[in-house]
């Protein structure tokens, strides 16, 4: 199913296209940012290196493949723009480390690797983005808030990128959102390991909207914010959904899977949210299954009064149909499933099978209960589970 070279096959020396164009990997032409002038020593600016080498390959006639080696590498924004005459899948390796420029005045378009328009891209190669955020986070300008977009530049935001696959790679430290996946038809992301401290501000692991069949797995993320959250205009996906119902011309969010991932220090697990006072929107399908929460606040929470404590009104998200599966770990609360839902239209078909917590709060007592806080909910609870189910 995963479109992956073979790495060390067939190296041949540089060809007659010259010096730009590197060795050959297994039938895709190298392009190597060195090439390119990009220079590993955590000092210059990489970014133009990076542009032309990516533009290269993607502009090239046969498999392609950008490599960025081992070292380390300092870069600002960056575009890597097709669509490309290369066919699918053009490869970025990433085997070094990217660090971020620092000067904020420097994103000019308000974000680190935009990465658009491109039919079948493979990112991978173990490296690492790291958007040295500790320098920007006193700049976010949310104030504390919650609910609120951070301005800081997002390190990772791929539009329009079809039939991809993002594996192996580190992304630390992000200034805002670690990664966004915007407007994109079936991309894979696996083997991810984000890492944020939990007192960063906004610097959510991956944000997903207007996408249609996102699989994200195996993978390990530990943020300040939400690990993941699922936008508005979401179709058959693969952790937090929303927030939704902010804006009038959203869209519905439906048929999502989010599976096999671990979620660590975090103040939410898996969430759906949503406003108060929302267009009639409805949230669908949704399956949680294999999640393991590494010392999680609420692991399980459906929130539709979410940033609107202070406003009258209720949400008009309808949301059913949802399904927490073989959810486990540890919590620091002892509300470890909270469904708070709509009065106006109450959640419906939530099913939570084998849910199993162990409790690592402040608490000293002994035997801790772990309990279900449900409103406006219609909820079964069934398997093997430790929590005591709400009382509908
Ligand atoms: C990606 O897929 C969408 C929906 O199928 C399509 O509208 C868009 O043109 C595709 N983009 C690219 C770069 O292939
Ligand atoms: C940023 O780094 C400094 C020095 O390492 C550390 O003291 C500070 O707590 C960090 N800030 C955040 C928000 O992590
Ligand atoms: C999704 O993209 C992969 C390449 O990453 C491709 O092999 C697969 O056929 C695509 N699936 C669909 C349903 O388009
Ligand atoms: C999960 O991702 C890690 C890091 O990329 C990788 O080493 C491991 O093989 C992956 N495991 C599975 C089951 O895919
Ligand atoms: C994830 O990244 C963090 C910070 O860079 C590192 O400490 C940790 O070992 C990494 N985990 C994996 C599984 O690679
Ligand atoms: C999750 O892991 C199980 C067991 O390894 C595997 O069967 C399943 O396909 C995985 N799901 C996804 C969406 O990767
Ligand atoms: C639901 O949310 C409201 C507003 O935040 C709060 O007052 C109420 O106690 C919550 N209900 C449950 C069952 O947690």
């Amino acid at each position: 199913m995963k479109v992956v070279f073979f790495l060390g096959l067939a190296l041949l020396s540089c060809g007659a296209e010259g010096a730009c164009r590197g060795l050959v990997d297994n039938g895709a032409t190298v392009f190597d940012v060195t090439k390119y002038g990009a220079v590993a020593d955590g000092e210059q600016e990489c970014a133009q290196a990076f542009i032309q080498a990516f533009n290269a390959a993607c502009k090239s006639n046969g498999a392609a493949k950008v490599v960025i080696p081992p070292g380390t590498y300092m870069s600002g924004e960056v575009f890597f723009q097709g669509p490309c005459t290369a066919p699918a899948p053009i490869t970025v390796e990433v085997q070094g480390t990217v660090l971020a420029q620092t000067d904020l005045s420097e994103y000019v378009n308000g974000q680190w690797f935009a990465i658009q328009n491109i039919d079948g891209l493979v990112l991978e190669g173990g490296g690492t983005f790291n958007g040295r955020g500790n320098e920007s986070w006193r700049y976010n300008d949310c104030g504390g808030q919650v609910a609120c977009d951070s301005l800081l530049p997002p390190s990772l935001v791929f539009n329009k990128v079809n039939n991809s696959l993002l594996q192996g790679i580190n992304i630390v430290n992000s200034k805002g959102f670690h990664m966004k996946i915007c407007e994109s038809y079936n991309f894979t992301a696996q083997g991810l390991n984000i890492t944020a401290p939990w007192d960063s501000p906004n610097t959510d692991g991956i944000h997903i909207s207007r996408s249609d069949l996102v699989t994200i797995s195996n993978t390990t993320i530990r943020t300040g914010d939400d690990c993941i959250s699922i936008g508005e205009g979401s179709t058959n996906s693969c952790v937090s959904i929303g927030s939704l119902g902010q804006r009038p011309d959203e869209e519905d969010v439906r048929g999502i899977l989010v599976a096999n991932c671990t979620l660590s220090d975090t103040t939410n697990g898996v969430r759906i949210k949503s406003w108060h006072e929302s267009p009639n929107l409805q949230a669908s399908n949704i399956v949680f299954e294999n999640i393991v929460m590494d010392n999680v606040r609420n692991p399980i929470f459906i929130d539709q009064n979410y940033g609107s404590k202070n406003k009258p009104g209720s949400s008009n998200v309808k949301i059913s149909d949802i399904h927490f599966k073989n959810i486990r770990g540890t919590t620091s609360s002892n509300v470890a499933v909270s469904l708070n839902c709509s009065d106006t239209v109450p959640c419906e078909g939530i099913e939570l099978v084998d849910i199993d917590f162990k409790y690592i709060g402040k608490t000293t007592a002994q035997d801790v209960t772990l309990t279900a806080a449900c409103e406006n909910a219609k909820a079964t609870f069934s398997g093997t589970h430790n929590v005591s189910p709400c009382v509908v």
